[in-house]
């Protein structure tokens, strides 16, 4: 059974010891956040604040997203990567291809379970909330202000009617405005542009924040922007969401903690930040549209989901790695070549990205580096490595063993000069727009090498054999260094 909302999760967790409840005062100003990646940092689980200076009635919870089993543990199972496989194979017994498969997603979809359903609000309009009245944090002593850190920006799509649930951070401006940080090349920016060419301004949008965490998730994952983000989260929750129309037509979680109703004023735009990032640096500042909060509901004592990004590893790094194995299904299908992925946390899930293929033919590693920076978010990728399938990708010193002994730079590292990089990446000349490299750490086929690829060294399994009687010998008369 998914979790109906926030509630549910946090009973849940609780019910397993799993979850700190913190009474002791604590501030938004800087104090949760810092709490928050300490927690994150030494894997602790998510922390309940009851007790927030100046928000009487509001509790904050964070660190959601702990670790990777944390990750396992929302989602019920052991193996992540098995919940698009059994996605998958349930679609497999219908009589299309592969292609086909995923090119009717959202046709199929819609006969099923995972659609979304109306249902009656759990929350009600409050006359007297505004943007202000909400315990979001600063996280960085140099961020601009207070930021809704994981509250969830919904359009509609005005061409596609495809609903867009996407995480951006949100700069509180003051009771009625705040910025909304969506890159250039994200679900809400792509549909304000549609609005924008059909000569419209007042985007209408819903920022909603405290939802079942899977809901959450799903709203910061790289889903196709042609798939309703409601429908792939009703895919992870194995469950439509429960929705709610809001009068500016927006659906809205039906069970969300809090949700504000306005729209994004297009013909507004104010410089945003600085702030902390996922990087671990500040984003300098840039020009973003302003939201313009109409009006705001809420739940009775809401509880309030914040983060905090910085170095890595913290809970977007949680959440990218779930990425990773939740999406490699999907992800083999656009390409077959592909055998398995690995966005290493420390790599920032745009800065470096290693990925093993079964190599057939020359050319094929390069070929695979493009079919990936073609796809999605994996656009963003600064480098990628590739190396043979029989390379544990998630052991780096097996990709480092694949770099050592494959690669000759002047061949095979491909640069690409001005491409679409992360637009926070601040080692870039001109952001969004930099430089990528390729790595082409596979064996060579002898088209690529000049010559055939040298063999390789193997032990002779007859010796390995004759010898076993010995090498345990060995080892059961090795007892350790002395202590001291
Ligand atoms: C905590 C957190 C903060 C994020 N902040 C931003 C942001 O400010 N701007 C942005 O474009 N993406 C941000 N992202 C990444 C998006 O949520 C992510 O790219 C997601 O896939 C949105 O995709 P969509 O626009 O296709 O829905 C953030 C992700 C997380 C987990």
């Amino acid at each position: 059974m998914p979790f109906k909302d926030l509630r549910d999760y946090l009973n849940y967790m609780s019910s397993k010891g799993k979850l700190i409840e913190v009474n002791k005062e604590v501030d938004t100003n800087l104090e949760i956040a810092e709490l928050g990646r300490m927690a994150t940092y030494s894997n602790l689980p998510p922390l309940l604040f009851t007790n927030v200076r100046g928000f009487p009635g509001w509790k904050v919870i964070t660190n959601v997203y702990y670790s990777m089993e944390g990750m396992k543990e929302l989602f019920g199972t052991d193996k992540l990567e098995g919940i698009a496989e059994n996605f998958l194979s349930n679609l497999g017994e219908l009589p299309i291809s592969i292609l086909d498969k995923i090119r009717s997603l959202p046709s199929l979809l819609k006969m099923g379970k995972y659609m979304p359903k109306e249902k009656k609000p759990a929350f009600s309009e409050d006359k007297d909330l505004n943007l202000q009245r909400i315990p979001a944090t600063k996280t960085w002593p140099k961020d601009a202000g207070r930021y809704m850190t994981f509250s969830i920006v919904i359009t509609r799509d005005p061409e596609r009617e495809v609903n867009n649930l996407s995480v951006y951070r949100i700069q509180i401006l003051n009771e009625r405005e705040a910025l909304i940080h969506w890159q250039a090349f994200k679900r809400g920016s792509l549909s304000a542009a549609k609005y924008r060419d059909q000569g419209i301004t007042r985007v209408p949008v819903a920022i909603v924040n405290g939802v079942d965490p899977i809901i959450a998730f799903t709203a910061a994952s790289p889903v196709p922007p042609g798939l309703d983000k409601y429908l792939f989260a009703g895919i992870l929750r194995n469950e439509g969401v429960d929705v709610v129309q809001l009068g500016n037509g927006i659906l809205v979680p039906a069970h969300a903690e809090s949700v504000f109703e306005g729209y994004v004023d297009l013909s507004d735009l104010r410089l945003e930040g600085p702030f902390g990032d996922h990087l671990g640096y500040y984003t300098p500042q840039d020009y973003y549209p302003v939201f313009k909060l109409e009006k705001a509901y809420v739940r009775e004592n809401p509880v309030y989901h914040v983060t905090s990004v910085g170095k890595p590893p913290l809970e977007d790094a949680w959440i990218g790695k779930a990425v990773e194995r939740i999406f490699l299904p999907f992800l083999k299908m656009i390409i077959p070549d592909l055998v398995d992925m690995n966005l290493p946390e420390y790599g920032l899930f745009t800065g470096i990205g290693i990925f093993s293929i079964k190599k057939r033919y020359p050319g094929q590693a390069r070929r695979a580096m493009m079919s990936v920076w073609g796809t999605g978010q994996l656009s963003f990728l600064k480098t990628i490595i590739i190396v043979d399938s029989d390379v544990n990708i998630h052991d780096i010193n097996q990709v480092i063993y694949a770099l050592a002994s494959t690669v000759d730079p002047q061949r095979d590292v491909m640069i690409v000069t001005n491409a679409l990089n992360d637009s926070l990446d601040h080692t870039v000349p001109s952001p969004p727009l930099g430089s990528k490299m390729g790595i082409d750490a596979t064996r060579k086929f002898k088209e690529e090498l000049g010559r055939d690829w040298p063999e390789e060294v193997r032990s002779d399994p007859e010796t390995v054999k004759r010898i076993s009687e010995v090498w345990n010998e060995i080892k059961s008369r090795w007892i350790g260094p002395p202590s001291k």
